[in-house]
């Protein structure tokens, strides 16, 4: 049970809910601990095949970290001991497991970031998304400086970190921020089906695939053509492989076990 979030299982899927929508499910030290216990319970459930984030309300998926946690002495040396002990969003982005991010309204700051650390952006119409940080004197510190110019052109991500204005869903998927853009009350029917669609897919090809993707990112390309044979391999010899061909041969839907 957690104050902030809420926390549901249905078919494979984990919904985690970013859920303060009072105060545009802004991410509070509160809610970073329970992203933190929920991104563990995610990452030690069996039953859970894929993860999507939203954010309650109306109005946003997230207004990004809680300012009115900020600037307070106890708080500024608690926020800093937490990230220090706990890379939440380093965390996140080790899963292995896919994670959908589906986001509207506001997504701004660490909200922007949150879904930067997701494989796939589902957006509402009405979605806008910014690092608004240079706005307060600040920098994005839940990884958006690095992981915006992984996800879109480096001047673009440029413009935006350097301006703090938020763009809109039409830009967002011009750039290939957001894989898709669906009107909001097909929103979460839209997640739900991209979800079935990848637990229908071999979930141990699904973890080596991602993993090739991630870290070959980081790696000059030779090293990264490296990597991919490496897990090709593992792939290929797996049981999921074995039946993936077998179910193709005889024309019927493959039953993986994820190994
Ligand atoms: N932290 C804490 N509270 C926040 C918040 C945040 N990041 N973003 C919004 N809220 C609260 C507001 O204080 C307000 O609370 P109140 O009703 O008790 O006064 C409530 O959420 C609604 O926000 P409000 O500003 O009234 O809505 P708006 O439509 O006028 O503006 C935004 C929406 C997103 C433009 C504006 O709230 C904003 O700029 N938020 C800060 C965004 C930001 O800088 N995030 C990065 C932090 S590093």
């Amino acid at each position: 049970m957690f104050d902030t979030l809420l926390y549901e299982k249905q078919d494979g899927i984990a919904w985690i809910t970013l859920n303060r929508p009072d105060v545009l499910n802004a991410i509070n030290m509160r809610m970073r601990d329970e992203l933190w216990d929920a991104a563990h319970a995610v990452r030690d459930d069996p039953d859970v095949r894929v993860v999507i984030f939203k954010g309650a309300g109306e109005r946003a998926f997230s207004a990004g970290a809680d300012i009115s946690e900020f600037g307070t002495a106890p708080s500024y040396v608690e926020s800093r001991r937490a990230r220090r002990q706990r890379d939440l969003w380093g965390f996140i982005l080790s899963l292995e497991l896919p994670l959908i991010a589906a986001v509207h309204g506001h997504t701004l700051g660490a909200g922007i970031e949150l879904s930067m650390c997701c494989d796939l952006r589902i957006a509402s119409e009405d979605a806008r998304l910014g690092l608004p940080e240079v706005s307060l004197g600040y920098i994005p510190s839940a990884g958006g400086t690095q992981t915006l110019p992984r996800h879109i052109p480096p001047g673009v991500a440029m413009q935006m970190i350097l301006t703090g204005d938020p763009i809109d869903a039409a830009t967002a998927l011009r750039y290939g921020l957001i894989q898709r853009v669906v009107p909001r009350e097909r929103l979460y029917k839209e997640a739900e089906s991209l979800a079935h669609t990848l637990m229908s897919r071999g979930p141990l090809a699904l973890r080596l695939a991602k993993r090739a993707v991630l870290e070959g990112l980081d790696l000059p390309l030779a090293q990264g053509l490296a990597l991919e044979r490496r897990l090709a391999r593992r792939a290929l010899a797996s049981a999921d492989a074995r039946e993936g061909l077998a179910a193709t041969a005889a024309g019927r839907e493959p039953r993986f076990v994820g190994a």
